[in-house]
């Protein structure tokens, strides 16, 4: 082992020109750098930025309250010709960007699927770009990369996935999953999509069928879109009054589709849905495609990590004997945005879908010694796995069993808070953490389009007053309801009365005016 000093590399001779036949360019005045001492000052005001982001989430609305003219004129300035310092665009970051963004982490967002960032995850993305890794190839990032290589381990053991399962980041569920149907295609098709496409090798490629239930959301339509299998390829399979995709149906739709000339090939099962967070029955999923020798996916953007609380239902646990998974530690790890995972059960399966070995780059053999490039379809990639590999040691396992567990109560107790309040009414059953609810005034009994026009008023007015930000569910008889997600490490008990006392007294407020 050498010691620092003679592993800093050679250093640059004084005279590094060959010969001095060569005279040196003539070049632009210009340098983008930094001294230490820039650094401190502008690293300071940035910090102060984030301290000022991170903190004081009463004293700010969810989301802002400002119109898109007003938006535009405070951000958009123009291309600017020349630089201008540091001190005032910092400035302008305070006065307009902090006030005009929207806060996922406030305690009463509860609207989509987006957590709070937890902050050692924050600085983890700040040093990722300070490092400016690029985890794609082992030789331009091997920390990186084993960084990667370990998170991925480490969600592997948290969801129950064998060792010799295989992952990769990437952006975001939406991409996480689309991943996972390249390699489930590729796998399924029975003949060489990469190298004849979807077509086939004589023309006559079969139409590939995927079963997921029909409150999936729309990625996986998306995927077989982008990836050329048409829409028609995703089949979205009715569910019964728990929302879970019915079995029957599948079987029934899986006959049908063989009867006409199509070919299924994968099932897919909900870790929690996007609308109501339904856990769809994965054991029975699982044990249908085992026997018709199916792949069986699990979309567990949302609730995969569930699997850690107590209270979570225990059939979540059965995704440990899937063939892949998509997940998503920016939403229930609470990672800052940009965070996913597929996991592949069956090792080199990435690789056969993803790798190229291109003839301008360097692949050494090595064991252990891995370039992610080979397993997705980014090269230059971002290294994300930092603030997720940041957290975990600071948290631990325990601790992620813990808040998930907190998530879950509270939902269960807005559930209850709703179920004891006259003119609440569930309209959903819960299995993790989102909550769906309708607010239905004695006034409007019977009114149905009313009452549906009356739950997007109150979704509107409760973010208009800045109270919370929830967002619309619609229910399976065509009706809508109000919704929230509760995966934020900063909800308390009382964010969860508030939201339901607030919700009914809008609603009646907005009936009795009717005013919507
Ligand atoms: C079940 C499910 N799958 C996929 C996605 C897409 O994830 P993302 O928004 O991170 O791309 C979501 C997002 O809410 C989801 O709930």
């Amino acid at each position: 082992m050498g010691d620092i000093a003679t592993d800093r590399g050679a250093g640059l001779p004084a005279d590094a020109s060959p010969g001095q036949q060569v005279p040196r360019p003539d070049l632009p005045e210009i340098d983008f750098d930094w001294d230490e001492s820039a650094w401190r000052h502008i690293g300071g005001r940035f910090l102060d930025l984030t301290v000022a982001a991170m903190t004081d989430w009463e004293g700010r609305r969810p989301t802002p309250h400002a119109s898109v003219e007003e938006i535009g004129e405070r951000i958009r300035s123009g291309l600017p010709a020349q630089g201008q310092g540091v001190d005032a665009l910092i400035d302008g970051l305070e006065a307009d960007l902090l006030p005009l963004s929207g806060y996922h982490g406030h305690p009463r967002w509860f609207a989509y699927i987006t957590s709070s960032a937890v902050p050692i995850g924050v600085l983890g993305d700040l040093a990722a770009s300070a490092l400016n890794q690029n985890p794609s190839l082992w030789r331009a990032a091997p920390a990186a990369t084993m960084v990667e290589l370990e998170t991925i381990d480490w969600i592997k053991e948290m969801l129950g996935f064998p060792d010799e399962a295989e992952g990769i980041f990437s952006s975001g569920g939406q991409m996480a999953n689309i991943l996972a149907h390249v390699v489930i295609r590729d796998q399924m098709a029975g003949w060489d999509v990469r190298r004849y496409g979807m077509a086939g090798p004589d023309g006559k490629g079969v139409p590939l069928r995927i079963y997921t239930s029909n409150q999936a959301h729309y990625c996986h339509h998306q995927a077989v879109e982008v990836l050329g299998m048409g829409r028609d390829a995703v089949r979205d399979v009715p569910t019964d009054d728990n929302r879970q995709m019915r079995l029957d149906s599948l079987v029934q739709m899986m006959d049908e589709d063989v009867r006409a000339g199509a070919r299924p090939i994968a099932i897919i099962g909900a870790a929690g849905t996007v609308i109501a967070g339904t856990v769809d029955p994965i054991p029975e999923l699982l044990a249908i495609a085992r026997d018709r020798g199916l792949w069986f996916h699990v979309d567990g953007a949302y609730g995969a990590f569930g699997v850690l609380a107590p209270s979570a239902p225990p059939r979540l646990r059965a995704m440990a004997d899937a063939d892949s998974i998509a997940c998503d530690p920016h939403k229930w790890l609470y990672a800052p945005i940009g965070a996913a995972a597929t996991l592949i059960r069956k090792p080199g399966a990435l690789q056969a879908s993803y790798g190229f070995k291109a003839r301008y780059l360097q692949y050494v053999d090595e064991p252990g010694r891995v370039d992610l490039a080979e397993r997705s379809m980014e090269n230059t990639r971002p290294f994300r796995a930092l603030k997720v590999w940041l957290a975990l040691r600071a948290y631990g396992r325990e601790g992620y069993a813990r808040m998930l567990e907190r998530n879950i109560r509270l939902a269960a107790y807005l559930e209850a808070l709703v179920e004891a309040t006259p003119g609440l009414v569930l309209a959903a059953p819960r299995d993790l953490s989102i909550v769906n609810w309708r607010v239905e005034p004695a006034s409007l009994a019977g009114q149905k389009e009313r009452l549906d026009r009356l739950q997007l008023a109150v979704i509107h007015e409760l973010e208009e007053r800045g109270i919370a930000i929830i967002s619309n569910a619609p229910l399976p008889d065509g009706s809508t309801a109000l919704r929230a997600c509760i995966v934020n490490f900063r909800t308390r008990p009382e964010d969860m009365e508030l939201l339901a006392s607030a919700s009914l007294e809008i609603g009646e407020e907005l009936a009795a005016a009717g005013d919507f």
